[in-house]
Parts: structure tokens; C-alpha cells; sequence
């Protein structure tokens, strides 16, 4: 493999936290978050449904609603500032032109009653200032890299107009219309069905990879980080439970949470009541056990682990784990 020495990271989310303040108290969606991602590379961040990858990804864009939610803590440099710093102004000009989102649900990304052409070519006219020949010349570009059949009639469609997967394909195109250094992907594929999400995985791939475009993968899906990422966080209770590279992580996970959610990753020839899930609930964030946060469902948890957090710790290099226990050193 031709590993290309990592420089330095173009992200780097150091301590993040977002809380959200409501009613029923303080909820820790997001309590102390480190990752990197570098130039080109796939980071994948992989949990059960509200353990806070979502709010991790609007926090970096400072898109979390306000009130309830605030960034308590925490520093995401990008390319040698840090976001939470800069001015509304300043942040404008980050989103969308050098990082930007795609979400899971294309329907609510884009507005109904205007032509997906138009929506295209609205980026690049606002961030890169081309009028309107121009701009709609390169929304027909971006199209055809997304590889929608007859993109300069596409153009002319109104969202509903399109399939499920269509419609992913020009958020697609929309996010990377203007080149971005980092393109973060929120379940981008869950309400697509296999075949269509299978391809649209693919594109997203490929086309990051021919513009050298990073990319934070969201996902719940063990299977989508096995084909996209190269480095994976592990999030569970708002907290990165166990980062590693993609090969380590699925030969010799650490935490006995990312063997749970390995162990329900549906196997080729395995017999399908083999599927194990993990049992129990992912614990309310407004209320979290003292300790480990998944002591309750941990099937190796001792007496430590109910009473202190453990810290995240390197097992080794480039591998770190949040477990007093990890299963590496258990299992040799
Ligand atoms: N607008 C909000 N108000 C209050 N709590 C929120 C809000 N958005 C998210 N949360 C809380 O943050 C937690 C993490 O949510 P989220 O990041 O969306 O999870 P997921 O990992 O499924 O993307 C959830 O438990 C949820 O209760
Ligand atoms: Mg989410």
C-alpha cells in the first residue's frame, strides 16, 4: 500500500463539547471529543442512534441550534484557525465553500419549488460569483460527475421529480461544487435502499478521492465503515469510545462495545439468527451512571468500572480505547 506520510491534520477537533440546556436538565450530546481527520483520507464516526455523532457534526460547523444547544468547550481547527473563533462572517465563508454537509435526508436539503439546477448553480454563484451562464454550465458538470443520466435535462427538474437516490446525487454534487477541502456526510445513504446506496457509496469515494476531498462518514453501519473508512471513531454517550484504523478496529477491536456492534454486522454466509444485537439501551445523556457509560450493558464489566469513567487510552500506537479493560490485552 503506498501510505503517503500524514502532514498535518486539516481538522482537528480537541475536548468538544455541546450541551444542550432544556427543562429536564443538562444533555451531554457531545462530552469531550478528539478526533483528526487528514488531507483525502475517510474518517468514518460509527454509534446507536443519539450517542452524538449528528451534534459532533453540526458542532464543527456551528450549525447546533441556540438555544438549547451550546459549545461549552472545545477547539476544531481547520486549516490553522479554529472555527469556534471566527466571527458569523467568517464561519459563512467556511460552509459550504470549504467544508460542507450532506445529510441524510435529501428532501429536507433542498427546496421543493425550485429547480435542482438552479439550487446547484445558487453555490456557484454565491461563493465563487459566476453568473448565470456560467454558473449553470457547471452545475451540468457537476451532475454528470455524479453520474445522473442526461444531466443537462436534470437540471431542469424539480426535486420530487427525482428518485431517492437522484436527489442524494445532486446533494452530492451540491456539496462538492465548490471543490471543499472537507466534505462531512451524515448518513448520507440510510434512506436509500442497499442496491442504491451501495452506489451512491461508491461515487462518494471516488469522487473525493480524483479532488482530494477529506471526508467525515456518519454512519451506524459497521458494513459502510468497512468499505469507506480508513480511520474510524467509535462514539457511544457522547464520548469516542475506541479510534482506530479500520483494519485494526475490525481484527482486534479493544472496546467491548465495538465488538457488540461488530458482532451485529451481518455476515456473509453466517446464518442470520446468528446476528447477536447488544442488549439494553444506549443511556439518557442527561443522566448518565457514574463510571463507564456502558458498564450497564458491558458483558465483561467489573466492580472499577462502576465507579470511575475509565480515560481514553492508547493500547497502541494510533489505537486508543476508553475501557480499563480493553479486550486486546484480555484476549493477548
Ligand atoms: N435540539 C436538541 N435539543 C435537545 N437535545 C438534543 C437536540 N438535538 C440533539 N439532542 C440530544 O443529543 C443527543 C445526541 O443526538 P445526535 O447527535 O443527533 O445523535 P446521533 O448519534 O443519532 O446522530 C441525543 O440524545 C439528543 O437527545
Ligand atoms: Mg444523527
Amino acid at each position: 500500500m503506498n501510505q503517503t506520510e500524514p502532514t498535518a491534520p486539516i481538522l482537528k477537533v480537541s475536548g468538544l463539547r455541546t450541551y444542550f440546556f432544556t427543562g429536564e436538565g443538562v444533555t451531554k450530546a457531545v462530552d469531550g471529543v478528539d478526533f483528526e481527520v487528514h488531507r483525502g483520507e475517510v474518517l468514518g464516526i460509527v454509534g446507536e442512534s443519539g450517542c452524538g455523532k449528528s451534534v459532533t457534526a453540526l458542532s464543527i460547523l456551528r450549525l447546533v441550534a441556540n438555544p438549547p444547544g451550546r459549545i461549552v468547550d472545545g477547539a476544531v481547527h481547520f486549516q490553522g484557525r479554529d472555527l469556534l473563533q471566527l466571527s458569523d462572517r467568517e464561519m459563512r465563508a467556511v460552509r459550504g465553500k470549504k467544508i460542507s454537509m450532506v445529510f441524510q435526508d435529501p428532501l429536507a436539503s433542498l427546496n421543493p419549488v425550485l429547480r435542482v439546477g438552479y439550487q446547484l448553480a445558487e453555490v456557484f454563484r454565491y461563493h465563487l460569483g459566476l453568473d448565470r451562464v456560467k454558473s449553470l454550465a457547471e452545475s451540468v458538470k457537476m451532475l454528470r460527475a455524479t453520474e445522473i443520466p442526461s444531466p443537462a435535462e436534470r437540471v431542469r427538474n424539480y426535486p420530487h421529480e427525482m428518485s431517492g437516490g437522484m436527489r442524494q446525487r445532486a446533494m452530492i454534487a451540491m456539496a462538492l461544487a465548490c471543490q471543499p477541502a472537507l466534505m462531512i456526510a451524515d448518513e448520507p445513504t440510510t434512506a436509500l435502499d442497499v442496491t442504491v446506496q451501495a452506489q451512491v457509496l461508491k461515487l462518494m469515494k471516488e469522487i473525493c478521492r480524483a479532488r482530494d476531498t477529506a471526508m467525515i462518514l456518519i454512519t451506524h453501519d459497521m458494513g459502510v465503515i468497512a468499505n469507506m473508512c480508513k480511520r474510524v471513531a467509535v462514539m457511544y454517550a457522547g464520548r469516542v469510545v475506541e479510534y482506530a484504523d479500520v483494519f485494526t478496529l475490525f481484527k482486534q477491536p479493544a472496546h467491548p462495545y465495538t465488538e457488540g456492534l461488530l458482532k451485529s454486522l451481518p455476515r456473509l454466509g453466517a446464518k442470520a439468527n446468528r446476528l447477536e444485537s447488544i442488549e439494553g439501551q444506549p443511556p439518557m445523556l442527561n443522566n448518565l451512571p457514574p463510571g463507564c457509560a456502558y458498564g450497564p450493558r458491558c458483558r465483561y464489566v467489573q466492580d472499577r468500572c462502576r465507579q470511575e469513567a475509565p480515560p481514553l487510552t492508547e493500547v497502541k500506537p494510533g489505537h486508543e480505547v476508553r475501557c480499563y479493560f480493553p479486550l486486546s490485552a484480555v484476549s493477548g
